[in-house]
């Protein structure tokens, strides 16, 4: 692709996709690489600048991450983030110290503002510092644009060569200028056009695809989550019918997904492809009946998935492309991108590749990160209710009920989570309609913009929330009648990576409503309860 390109080099930061992240929303395409990429491979995608991340190390350790000297002698702009910041005067002939006064969180910031890097930027202004070490005496040619109480080279610049480092996060939402700041760096330092843009790069996408595809034959496993349902909109624009969609209903989506799922894509949306659907519940709950241990169950589920959908792709016969929706944190997270350690080993459709016969695997989102795939949902006209849907596991609801699964479980769950997503849903809206009229905003009532709806949510909102089935049964009483029945548990966290999580603070009346709503509608359910628990140590789903 012939677009201006910036380099994210990571040396194991936490918050590496975050710079990545902050850097696109300024319109500017990045990668991520790691610090042990070759010299001659970053000269050869000709960056238009480079950013380094921050790190766990010291940079004047043994055998810590380094980086080439040459990569300051390139004429590309480079900006170093805290260890990147240490790194680049260290390398450059300055030196880095442990600091007399570790520096951690909110932090006084005093910038000079004609520095083209904190153009716009407030003189005193707040960052984020979180360090052991410091620069105790900056390389020759640079000098010193920002200082803190107890750090007198916290942000330093070499104008000429066009180096600039800043020893605290400027990525994290704790530096409010932060945004600002990168954006300088790209704009003013490395002068960026900004040309990485959703719409830009949906028109390019069909044009790739077509050329690809040719006449090919293209299937996609459609599971209804935003990854998928946005790659496979991206295929019928480019490819029309030559794309098969399979959607394999096991009977574990929430309550009413399927029909959802087949109002989008079915024949009687508006796109142009074909559509199966697979109503495979009762397959499902025969495979799991009496079986409760979670990996199992996960399994079997799996398993089952990969048995449908080989059915299904022979009887379509021959298959040249198959569509996956990976997306850019996969990428990084399995290695290929940064320094990231593998994490996560759940993955949504695991093994269809080796399971049915095709020629290439086709990844149009492959790029992008999240908050990009939910844009070009938009862009495509992909209903909003399925841009934003909450995360949602591939195993579904089989691991929201713990213990073993039944039709009637499955019941249970999701009328008690449906009413639970409503009632929180209804909240958090009116609570948004309400602070955006009381900040001069008008927000449409009967047709809403959801992104910016969204943005004027309550801060308790959970970023998943659902209900789940503990699989104990206990007393009550309900009428005149002794009761002995379910209970469901109710599960709401905030969390930025799903890495940890904090239980959501949804207010108490909300709670109430949702509680008592159930307790009366759910046959089968006579307790709710509400898991308060962190992760770790708790984890975000109940198996
Ligand atoms: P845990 O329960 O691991 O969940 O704290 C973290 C995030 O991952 C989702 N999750 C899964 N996703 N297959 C998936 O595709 C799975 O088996 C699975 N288990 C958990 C979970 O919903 C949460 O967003």
């Amino acid at each position: 692709m012939d677009k201006e390109l910036v380099l994210v080099i990571d040396f194991g930061g936490q918050y590496n996709q975050l710079v990545a992240r902050r850097v696109r929303e300024n319109n500017v395409y990045c990668e991520i690489y790691s610090y042990r990429t070759p010299i001659d491979q970053i000269k050869a995608m000709n960056p238009k600048g480079i950013i380094l991340t921050g790190g766990p190390a010291s940079c004047y350790e043994e055998g810590a991450a380094s980086c080439d000297k040459e990569l300051f002698e390139m004429g590309v702009p480079v900006l170093g983030l805290c260890y990147g910041a240490q790194l680049m005067s260290l390398v450059l002939g300055g030196n880095v110290e442990k600091a007399p006064v570790r520096e951690y969180g909110h932090t006084a910031l005093k910038v000079d503002t004609s520095s083209p890097i904190f153009e716009g930027v407030s003189e005193n202004t707040t960052c984020w510092m979180s360090h052991n070490d410091y620069i105790s005496k900056i390389a020759p040619g640079f000098k010193a644009i920002a200082t803190t109480e107890a750090c007198p080279y916290a942000a330093i610049a070499n104008d000429d060569e066009k180096l600039y480092g800043f020893q605290y996060h400027p990525e994290v939402l704790h530096t409010p200028e932060g945004t600002k700041m990168l954006g300088n760096f790209l704009y003013n330092v490395c002068e960026c056009a900004g040309d990485w843009k959703m719409d830009s790069f949906v028109q390019e996408q069909i044009g790739l695809i077509r050329e690809k595809v040719g006449n090919g034959k293209v299937l996609c496993a459609l599971s209804g989550g935003v990854d998928s349902s946005v790659a496979a909109v991206l295929l019928s624009k480019a490819v029309g019918k030559q794309l098969t969609c399979v959607f394999v209903d096991h009977g574990l989506l929430r309550k009413d997904e399927g029909d959802q799922v087949e109002a989008v894509f079915g024949p009687d949306g508006p796109y142009d492809l074909n559509f199966i659907r697979v109503n495979a519940a009762e397959r499902y709950y025969v495979k799991l009946a009496g079986i409760s241990e979670p990996e199992r169950k996960r399994k079997i589920i799996g398993e089952e998935f990969i048995r449908v959908f080989e059915e299904e792709a022979k009887k379509i016969g021959r298959v040249d492309f198959l569509v996956q929706g990976t997306i850019y944190p996969d990428v990084v997270e399995s290695g290929l991108g940064g320094e990231s350690a593998v994490i996560k080993s759940h993955h949504n459709v695991g093994g269809l590749p080796e399971h049915v016969d095709f020629k290439e695997i086709i990844e149009p989102l492959r790029n992008l990160f999240k908050d990009e795939v939910r844009k070009v949902g938009l862009e495509l006209g992909i209903p909003d209710q399925l841009v934003f849907r909450q995360p949602f596991p591939g195993p579904g609801l089989g691991i929201r009920i713990i213990g073993d699964v039944s039709a009637e479980k499955v019941k249970m769950v999701q009328d008690s989570d449906a009413i639970y997503r409503e009632e929180i849903e209804a909240a958090a809206n009116e609570y948004a309609y309400e602070a955006a009229e009381a900040a001069g905003v008008k927000i449409d009532r009967e047709k809403p913009d959801h992104a910016l709806l969204r943005s004027y949510w309550p801060s308790w909102m959970p970023d998943q929330y659902f209900a789940a089935l503990t699989n104990m049964r206990s007393v009550g009483v309900m009428g005149d009648e002794r009761t002995y029945d379910f209970a469901v548990a109710l599960r709401a966290v905030k969390t930025v990576d799903f890495m940890t999580a904090e239980s959501a603070q949804i207010p108490y009346d909300i709670l109430m409503k949702v509680m008592n709503r159930i307790i009366n509608e759910v046959r089968g359910v006579n307790r709710v309860l509400y898991d308060l628990t962190s992760k770790p140590p708790g984890t975000v789903e109940l198996e």
